[in-house]
């Protein structure tokens, strides 16, 4: 079991949408993603991740929304129109686009801090899931997303946007891995 894990936790990597073929991955897969994803950890039992899924048929009304985002955030001499058109390349390379967010429970009297580190958890076990099926995805976090999610998706008051994770079946070889220092630099023993 122990080389299983070691496999898929050495072999995970982001793939990028550039490296998607535009397949559709079916519901019950994306279903037992977002399950593996819920089998994180969190202190009290908070559970703060939530999902909101980008399915095929939103895909037109998200292209729209993010494109809107992105031109009512950026500052006119910020905006850059490869970045502009490159939004609905992305979307519709993906599969399912899964908007992050935390859902914070104030009454817990955790730090803020602990709830987003429990949503990081359920985004790794996305990562390895998705390693193990042999599909792709990453983490993205653009501002004017986080800025404006509240303007497409359906957020309760306690929740806060923490990104998009895009998902696809990747084709063809994917860039090399990004190799990581050596975890002696980043560890001390005592
Ligand atoms: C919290 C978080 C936010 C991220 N946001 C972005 C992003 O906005 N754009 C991007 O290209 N990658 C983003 N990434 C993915 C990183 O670029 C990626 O993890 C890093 O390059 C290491 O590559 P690896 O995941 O293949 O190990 C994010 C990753 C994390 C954990």
């Amino acid at each position: 079991m122990i080389n299983t894990l070691n496999k898929i936790i050495h072999g995970r990597q982001s793939v990028y949408p550039k490296s998607f073929s535009g397949e559709i991955i079916s519901v019950d897969l994306i279903n037992e993603i977002l399950d593996n994803a819920n089998q994180a950890p969190s202190h009290k039992h908070t559970e703060p991740w939530r999902f909101h899924v980008i399915t095929p048929k939103s895909k037109l009304a998200f292209i729209k929304f993010a494109q809107d985002a992105y031109t009512s955030y950026t500052h006119p001499d910020n905006f850059k129109g490869n970045k502009f058109d490159k939004i609905p390349k992305k979307i519709n390379l993906s599969s399912h686009i899964l908007m992050i967010s935390m859902h914070r429970n104030e009454d817990s009297g955790l730090p803020e801090w602990e709830e987003v580190a429990a949503v990081a958890t359920a985004i790794q076990n996305i990562y390895l899931t998705l390693t193990a099926l042999s599909l792709g995805g990453y983490w993205s976090s653009p501002q004017y997303i986080i800025t404006h999610a509240n303007k497409f998706f359906d957020m309760h008051e306690n929740e806060k946007c923490l990104g998009l994770f895009y998902i696809g079946v990747p084709q063809g070889e994917l860039p090399p891995k990004p190799q990581k220092k050596p975890i002696g630099e980043k560890v001390t023993w005592y």
